[in-house]
């Protein structure tokens, strides 16, 4: 069929970006939390559904919600932006900053919508190595954001798919750097409860940071679509200017604020997936795969060649695959760039996760 109208010309180049949904037993690919929102959540909720005022449009300004995460956090409200998860924060943040003409810094391997979604809004996209371990090296990032003086620098800790985390001084000085070349820098911390470091403590109205979190992962919230980010007050009203009015709905509004009420329950939530996390770490220790230190809710590890030999795409095809065979589901990272081989597993309840290092001490035994 002949199409009567195309995309911009490189929108029609952009792959979408997508996560297989395959109907498996245990799904451990995409991130999430394992355990549902307390039930005094739920109950709550439903209760206060009855009171949304259906026919009008929400509060524009998302007063209640802003305030309430700004005191969860110790900042102003002025400093907080709410969207439809942190995705859309990341996608307002370049849409104001980025555009024709603008560049992003990005550190690779990170998480792929920090590209993509540069892409799609027209930026260009500089593109810098991790080391072998996938740190930071401070001192060439540094050089770097000196050199190429991005718009918009993302950094991402933990960062997805690897797990590792940035060291305070790593952060320090990127945002040092960036303050100089006039870039904004996001730290994108979706799974920053389960880290032990955060940028949010070198938030300020003088410095070019921000930082972007989700109720996706840590409040058991991923059917929400709820993120936000914590940054200078100026920085708020400029995304204020790009973004959606209204994009914040009613329902969201009022989960947001009602999750925030369990908040004890959150963090015991996020202790339970580390013990389970640090558990899964032991049994890989014990298992032909190497794997890499994660401060998230996931682990990338590679499965080594049944030679013993480091791991290869092919491998890590197979024990993907064999890993579904058993009714599990893992994300392939397998074919990316310098992941060759590598898959990602998400920490699940532990049942889930007795299940996971079970098929793959089947598939990939001792070393
Ligand atoms: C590093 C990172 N940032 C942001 C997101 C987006 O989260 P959401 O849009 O659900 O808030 C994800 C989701 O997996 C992520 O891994």
């Amino acid at each position: 069929m002949s199409r009567p109208v195309t995309p911009r010309a490189d929108v029609a180049l952009i792959a979408g970006y997508h996560s297989p949904q395959l109907d498996v037993e245990v799904r451990l690919n995409t991130n999430e939390s394992p355990e549902p929102p307390p039930d005094g959540f739920t109950t709550a909720l439903a209760g206060a559904l009855g009171d949304v005022a259906w026919n009008r449009y929400p509060d524009r300004a998302a007063t209640e919600l802003r305030a309430r995460i700004a005191a969860f956090h110790g900042v102003e409200p002025a400093q907080v932006f709410c969207a439809n998860g942190s995705n859309e924060v990341l996608q307002s943040v370049l849409l104001a900053y980025g555009g024709p003409g603008r560049r992003a810094l990005v550190w690779e391997p990170t998480y792929a919508l920090h590209s993509h979604i540069a892409h799609v809004v027209g930026t260009g996209v500089v593109v810098e190595e991790r080391a072998a371990d996938f740190t930071i090296d401070p001192e060439r990032a540094v050089q770097r954001v000196g050199e190429v003086r991005p718009d918009v620098a993302f950094l991402c800790s933990p960062n997805n798919p690897t797990g590792t985390e940035d060291p305070a001084a790593t952060t320090e000085a990127v945002v040092a750097a960036a303050t100089s070349a006039g870039t904004l820098v996001v730290a994108d911390e979706a799974y920053g409860q389960f880290a032990s470091s955060s940028a949010l403590d070198l938030i300020a109205d003088d410095v070019p940071l921000v930082v972007s979190r989700t109720y996706s992962k840590t409040w058991s919230l991923a059917a929400l679509r709820l993120g936000y980010l914590i940054g200078p007050s100026w920085v708020v009203e400029d995304l204020d200017r790009v973004a959606l009015p209204y994009r914040v709905d009613a329902v969201k509004q009022l989960a947001g604020v009602l999750a925030l009420d369990h908040v004890d329950d959150m963090e015991s939530r996020v202790a339970r997936v580390v013990g389970e996390r640090e558990r899964i770490v032991g049994a890989l220790g014990s298992l032909g795969v190497d794997q890499w230190p994660s401060g998230a809710n996931y682990l990338l590890f590679r499965p080594r060649s049944q030679d013993g030999s480091p791991g290869s795409v092919e491998r890590g095809d197979e024990v993907w695959q064999g890993l579904v065979d058993r009714s599990v589901l893992v994300r392939n990272c397998s074919g990316w760039p310098r992941l060759g081989g590598c898959l990602r597993v998400t920490v699940g309840t532990p049942a889930e996760n007795d299940r996971f290092i079970e098929a793959l001490a089947d598939l990939v035994g001792t070393p």
